[in-house]
């Protein structure tokens, strides 16, 4: 029998996986459940990763991780765990699907608006590094990493996920009006992609168009693919519009290891009396059957759900008010008793189970893609970020007089708006600048020469930060400031 790694988790966590797993013995699920140690407690026995050894070789051994929410202990050092299991095991993409429940009432249900949506997210790159620094003590920095190789693997994911699950139209939520370079390449491999797709519509649109038409139009949407933070947004908005997280289910998929969980937390509110709304768990863990090919057992599991909530069986965070709600136990007692009926709407078809799991090889080595290096690197200069309080033209003029022969000053900006050698006096500027420098001249530069001059200017200015301005195959690859 197939086996796979259980983590309870915290809070509701071992509640409602305690149910979840359950309703899977009923319909005699092919699963066997290895427990691992991860959570609140492991950080507090003093594990920084919030897993034990065991634990991490058991599910790097198996493949795949059905957890509950998890705490991660506030404090110096500790990092969520959801975010570094997600990151650590290359869990590329975070597939969540979102469709209306009858019995679950909300403004969309009520005015006869199906919703049936599936937003799949970039689940490493993007701000999620969590690559922080502080230039100065009133400035703050996070680096945003987008990839092609990170952003070709999650829109490959979605555009094999919609060609097996029969979606007609795939959609790319974006930034890259403001943003050229990074969503710029999330959105330029997006269409990439997609021409090896070409049975499947496809269309983008800018994040904060998406934001207002999934919620006057949603039924436009079939799939929508974004980058880690938008994703991170959409999709509550789209938990928002099928009945709150209670209904929000996930699943992080990578090449090796593919972790299934809800979307929300560990409920510290309400943690330990039996009334949390296992739906969530429950739904994953239904994606995660179909994941694993139990097509069979899912689809027997969801029809019971959805036959459950059409009667009106309900925990306490949702539904009809007048009928009383029960607790987790006889939440999932119910459902276990409606196996084998099918909801009067929206029945799920059952199809044969075909196992597809193999669980990963056990790697040696760290994958290292580098899939379309440039022919020709070149350098134009350098852009520096630094501190200062002193005006703009008095930086500007400062700079002209100490630049070394064969480089110029092209802009100075502050908080990405140029401020010299042309600006307004009306931009409020920080106490730190960037300033870009550039050769004057045709003649080839070396990184050795601009850390020479990074040495220079150190003389100047304090520097917080270097950035070398690079060309790509003769194409200039970085941006320009505002105003510039
Ligand atoms: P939360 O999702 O735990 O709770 C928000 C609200 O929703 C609370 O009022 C809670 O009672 C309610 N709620 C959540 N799940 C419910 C359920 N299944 N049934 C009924 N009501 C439910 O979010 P919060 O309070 O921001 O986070 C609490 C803890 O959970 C934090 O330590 C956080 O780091 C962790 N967390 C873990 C996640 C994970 O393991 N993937 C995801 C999000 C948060």
């Amino acid at each position: 029998m197939l086996s796979i790694a259980v983590a309870k988790g915290d809070g509701i966590g071992p509640e409602i996986m305690e149910a979840v797993l359950r309703i899977f013995n009923a319909v005699n699920v092919p699963l066997n459940y290895q427990y691992v140690e991860m959570g609140k407690d492991v950080f507090l026995a003093g594990h920084s990763t919030g897993m034990t050894e065991e634990a991490k070789q058991t599910i790097e051994r198996l493949g795949i991780l059905f957890k509950g929410p998890m705490e991660t202990p506030k404090g110096k050092g500790m990092k969520s765990i959801n975010v570094t299991a997600r990151k650590v095991w290359n869990t590329y993409a975070n597939n969540r699907v979102f469709r209306s429940l009858h019995g679950v009432d909300t403004v969309f249900s009520k005015a006869g608006i199906p919703i049936n949506i599936t937003i799949v997210r970039e689940n490493i790159e993007d701000t999620y590094g969590g690559i922080e620094h502080k230039l100065t003590n009133d400035v703050a920095l996070c680096r945003r990493f987008i990839t092609r190789p990170g952003s070709a693997q999650v829109h490959r994911y979605a555009f094999e996920m919609a060609r097996k699950r029969g979606i007609k139209k795939v959609t790319c939520g974006h930034k890259a009006n403001i943003m050229k370079i990074t969503d710029g390449l999330f959105l330029e491999t997006f269409y990439e992609i997609a021409k090896e797709y070409p049975e499947i519509q496809t269309n983008d649109v800018i994040v904060d168009d998406l934001a207002m038409k999934l919620v006057i139009r949603p039924g436009d949407f079939e799939m929508v693919v974004l980058p880690n933070l938008m994703g991170d947004i959409m999709s509550d908005l789209c938990a928002g519009l099928v009945g709150g997280l209670g209904f929000a289910p996930s699943a992080n998929i990578g090449d090796n290891i593919s972790i299934f969980e809800a979307v929300h937390g560990t409920a510290p509110d309400i943690a330990g009396k039996n009334i949390a709304n296992p739906t969530a768990l429950l739904l994953s863990g239904i994606m995660m059957l179909q994941h694993l090919g139990l097509t069979e057992e899912a689809a027997k599991i969801q029809n019971a759900l959805l036959y459950t909530l059409e009667q009106g069986v309900h925990t306490g965070d949702f539904g009809n008010k007048a009928i009383p709600a029960v607790n987790t136990t006889e939440f999932a007692d119910t459902i276990i008793a409606n196996l084998g009926k099918t909801p009067a709407q929206d029945p799920v078809i059952a199809t044969p189970s075909k196992l597809q799991h193999t669980p990963p090889n056990a790697l040696t080595q760290n994958k290292i893609w580098n899939t379309e290096p440039a022919e020709e690197v070149g350098l134009n200069g350098v852009d520096y970020f630094f501190e200062s309080t002193e005006q703009p033209s008095l930086i500007g003029e400062k700079v002209t007089n100490w630049l070394p022969a064969g480089y110029k000053l092209s802009t100075l900006s502050n908080r990405g708006t140029q401020v010299y050698p042309k600006g307004s006096v009306y931009t409020e500027c920080v106490n730190q600048y960037r300033i870009r420098i550039e050769k004057s001249d045709d003649r080839v530069i070396t990184q050795s020469d601009i850390w020479a001059l990074t040495a220079a200017f150190a003389t100047l200015y304090r520097v917080c930060s270097a950035e070398c301005l690079i060309t790509l195959n003769g194409k200039e690859a970085y941006s320009l400031a505002q105003g510039q």
